[in-house]
């Protein structure tokens, strides 16, 4: 009796398991990321940087901005300027943090990601006028992700 009691929970705990693993798998499949080129495309500033404060937290929509420290510009570098630039001209404030329309799209203070940006649009002003609005997922810094970026920049 007890060890068949024991081989069916042994049985139903396999069985959550697998279930579990499927549907997170899932769950990851169905953001709709785009390719890395379109993404490209779409974002007028693409820039590597490190991520200071989070600040201006949107309680309706769980949006926010953060202040990051720009180390490279890898797209459009002449596009920021003026009011854009912060804190002597290295830093921006960049918008669009938990946008659910972006699979990737949460930070926390000291990460340091490629962001693929643009200028907010003016009917986003005034509350985002002279950020840059977060276009498609963060990335991570790796070398083949840079190459690959740098790539698709220098082939426009
Ligand atoms: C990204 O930018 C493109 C324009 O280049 C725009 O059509 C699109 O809506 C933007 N996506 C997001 C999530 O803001």
């Amino acid at each position: 009796m007890g060890t068949q009691r024991r081989q069916t929970i042994r049985h139903l705990y396999g069985w959550t398991i697998l279930i579990v693993a499927v549907l997170s798998q899932r769950c990851h499949g169905t953001c709709p990321e785009k390719e890395l080129q379109r993404r490209e495309e779409e974002a007028n500033i693409v820039l590597t940087g490190t991520v200071e404060e989070i600040m201006n937290m949107d309680p309706v929509h769980n949006t926010y901005s953060c202040k990051v420290r720009v180390w490279r510009y890898l797209k459009g570098k002449t596009m920021v300027n003026g009011e854009v630039l912060l804190d002597g001209g290295n830093k921006v404030m960049i918008g669009g943090f938990g946008d659910p329309g972006i699979c990737d799209n949460r930070v926390s203070t000291g990460d340091t990601r490629i962001f693929f940006v643009n200028l907010a649009p003016e009917y986003m002003w005034p509350a985002h006028k002279n950020e840059l609005m977060l276009n498609s997922s963060l990335m991570r810094i790796t070398l083949r992700n840079l190459e690959e970026v740098e790539n698709y920049v220098e082939g426009m």
